[in-house]
């Protein structure tokens, strides 16, 4: 059985306790929610892979509460410390080496030499984090391939039975996961997945930034780049000028075209913090209308947009 309860302490007090004894537990970040285990144990990890129906060369991130929790765990060189310095808590992963001896399960880590690290903002993760001691490894609460969450009640949905407690946190406040960035390495920083921090940040940081190209072939993928990743049941159409009958709409800024079955407007006044915000949740609403395909308006592709391109890009890929 599958518990949803309102993220108090003494929920968190009680998630903690679940996680250290093995079990999993779904809590709110500030990007979406996640699915989480003890990152140090190889049978708990396994159960995320499990629940998720997630391929096991697909790693996790391993969420720690500070900085000074990854040591022994990750080395961390100047670019690295200097990325943390700036983005943590907050919606940025650092793809970093493993440390020798590191106590990371390798089940988490997929077997690859790098670890991908994540100290969270929102204080529900934080308080988790602070009671579990422990690493905690967790990818987002869905089932493997399909819509983020960014609600307790997407969770408890997506994904009843296959998790002990779902802490409800309310709405996630970013709404796209974490920019994920590969420091692994040395003087080749490459963005694998644009999110919740924007590429002019983050080049604002540390200068230049390697887009993942051929030289990468031979390094190990960020699976969450393929596509395929976020789909809603429906049919996508990317930017959309204009609307069929049959068709549902996600629009975005102040006018769209008038005549879809229904439409939800990702923000009217054309404001992509808040068009991340809603994403998931409106594509899933839209996703269970009775209409034939999802239209989606041109989305602009500065700042945020380019993590909300992304995932509508692969919720539109031919699968
Ligand atoms: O915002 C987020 O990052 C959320 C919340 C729950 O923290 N988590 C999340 O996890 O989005 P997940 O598993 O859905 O996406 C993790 C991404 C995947 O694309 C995975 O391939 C990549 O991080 N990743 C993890 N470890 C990696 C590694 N060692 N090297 C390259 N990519 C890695
Ligand atoms: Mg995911």
């Amino acid at each position: 059985m599958t518990r949803v309860v309102p993220a108090d302490a003494a929920a968190i007090e009680e998630a903690a306790g679940l996680l250290r004894r093995g079990r999993l537990v779904a809590f709110p970040t500030e990007t979406v929610y996640g699915l989480g285990a003890v990152a140090t144990s190889d049978t708990a990890v396994a159960a995320v892979y499990a629940a998720k129906g997630r391929p096991a060369h697909n790693p996790l991130i391993v969420h720690l509460k500070d900085r000074a929790a990854a040591h022994g765990i990750a080395v961390l060189d100047p670019r690295a410390e200097a990325l943390a310095e700036r983005f943590w808590p907050g919606p940025l992963t650092l793809v970093v080496r493993a440390a020798p001896g590191s106590p990371i399960s390798r089940r988490a880590t997929a077997g690859l030499e790098t670890i991908a690290l994540r100290v969270p903002a929102h204080p529900v993760t934080q308080a988790l984090l602070a009671r579990t001691v422990l690493p905690v490894a967790a990818p987002s609460a869905n089932p493997s391939g399909r819509t983020s969450p960014t609600t307790a009640a997407h969770v408890a949905a997506d994904l009843a039975g296959r998790v002990d407690l779902v802490l409800d946190g309310g709405a996630c406040p970013v709404g796209v996961e974490s920019t994920v960035v590969d420091l692994s390495v040395p003087d080749r920083a490459v963005l694998l997945r644009p999110g919740g921090i924007t590429r002019d940040a983050l080049v604002a940081a540390i200068g230049r930034l390697a887009e993942p190209g051929a030289h990468d072939d031979d390094r190990p993928r960020s699976p969450g780049r393929l596509l395929g990743h976020y789909a809603p049941r429906l049919p996508l159409r990317l930017d959309a000028q204009a609307v069929a009958p049959d068709e549902a709409l996600l629009g975005f800024g102040p006018s769209v075209p008038p005549g879809a079955r229904m439409t939800l407007n990702l923000s009217p006044s054309g404001d992509l913090g808040e068009a991340a915000r809603n994403l998931f949740a409106m594509l899933r609403r839209l996703d269970a209308s009775d209409a034939v395909r999802i239209a989606v308006v041109p989305i602009p592709g500065d700042g945020l947009g380019e993590a909300i391109r992304d995932r509508l890009a692969r919720a539109a890929a031919p699968r």
